[in-house]
């Protein structure tokens, strides 16, 4: 039986009730986080913690995110998931339960925070050497991509659409610029130099996205932050996306087109290996 966590206290899932009035539910009026966690301890905590108190300034949510870390840690270990190479915490917290208006509440509501803990599947080294397919879609979403908001609408459309065409994910495209995938960032190789979408408004500024760049300045590759126009990224010779539960995922197919020979390229492999790396090293010993 799985618990999850709920304004302050640790239930079995099938316990934990949250009001229809509540705006996450209504409005779609909260923002996320989704940590990783190897060997039962969170990775990147200040990371993910820094860019969830980011949001909630950005949206006006008065919540001191930093008690999250306990009740993560709680979280994987009543779940049993201390050992657990690949797992993760959820946390949302949304501007709490109040008649609807679109204006906040005023006096203020006390928040909702909902947290709950899981396995992520890596996949076998054999299919990620396949690599996924990818298709491009118009991007959709609001102006603030940036904010790891709830309201995920757009997202939810552009995978379903790949799942629709049969590929493994898609691709947003906003002004014939390709900037990154339904819930990953997104890489390009071209002749050796590692290129990705700048940190702006319109992508989320993935935690996975700050740590491969750090790798690659170990590996001595090297990385340009810039935009990628779509006809460019056809012509890359690897592309991959990033992300917490994606880790490093190979495209060796971008609408219909080979992305390279077709096959996942060196730059990524490296990069997959020395992210498995650090990763794994944070296990436990014995
Ligand atoms: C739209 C989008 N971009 C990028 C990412 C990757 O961010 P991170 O590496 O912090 O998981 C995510 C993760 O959920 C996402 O939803």
């Amino acid at each position: 039986m799985s618990f999850v966590y709920l304004n302050g206290d640790f239930l079995p899932v099938g316990e934990a009730q949250v009001s229809v009035n509540d705006r996450g539910f209504l409005f779609g009026d909260g923002v996320y986080e989704v940590t990783p966690a190897y060997g039962g301890r969170l990775f990147r905590w200040e990371q993910h913690l820094a860019r969830l108190t980011a949001g909630l300034a950005a949206i006006g949510i008065d919540f001191d995110a930093t008690v999250l870390k306990r009740v993560k840690e709680k979280l994987l270990a009543r779940n049993g998931l201390d050992g657990a190479s690949g797992a993760y915490v959820y946390v949302q917290v949304t501007r709490g339960a109040a008649p609807r208006t679109h204006w906040f509440p005023d006096p203020p509501v006390a928040p909702t925070v909902y947290a709950f803990a899981n396995r992520f599947a890596r996949p076998s080294m054999e299919e990620w050497a396949r690599g996924i397919s990818a298709v491009t879609v118009p991007d959709q979403r609001w102006a603030r991509a940036d904010i790891k908001a709830i309201a995920l609408l757009a997202n939810v459309l552009a995978a379903q659409t790949a799942v629709g065409a049969g590929a493994g994910n898609a691709v947003f495209v906003r002004d014939g610029i390709a900037l990154e995938g339904s819930h990953n960032n997104l890489f390009a190789v071209f002749g050796g130099v590692l290129a990705t979408a700048p940190k702006s408004n319109y992508i989320l500024h993935g935690i996975t996205r700050d740590f491969l760049i750090e790798l690659a300045a170990g590996l001595d590759i090297p990385v340009e932050e810039r935009a990628i126009p779509l006809p460019e990224l056809y012509r890359a010779d690897e592309v991959f996306f990033s992300g917490t539960t994606t880790e490093v995922r190979p495209v060796v197919e971008i609408d219909g087109r080979k992305v390279g020979d077709g096959v996942v390229g060196p730059v990524a492999r490296r990069l997959y290996e020395g992210f498995l790396g650090v990763v794994e090293g944070e296990r436990p010993a014995g």
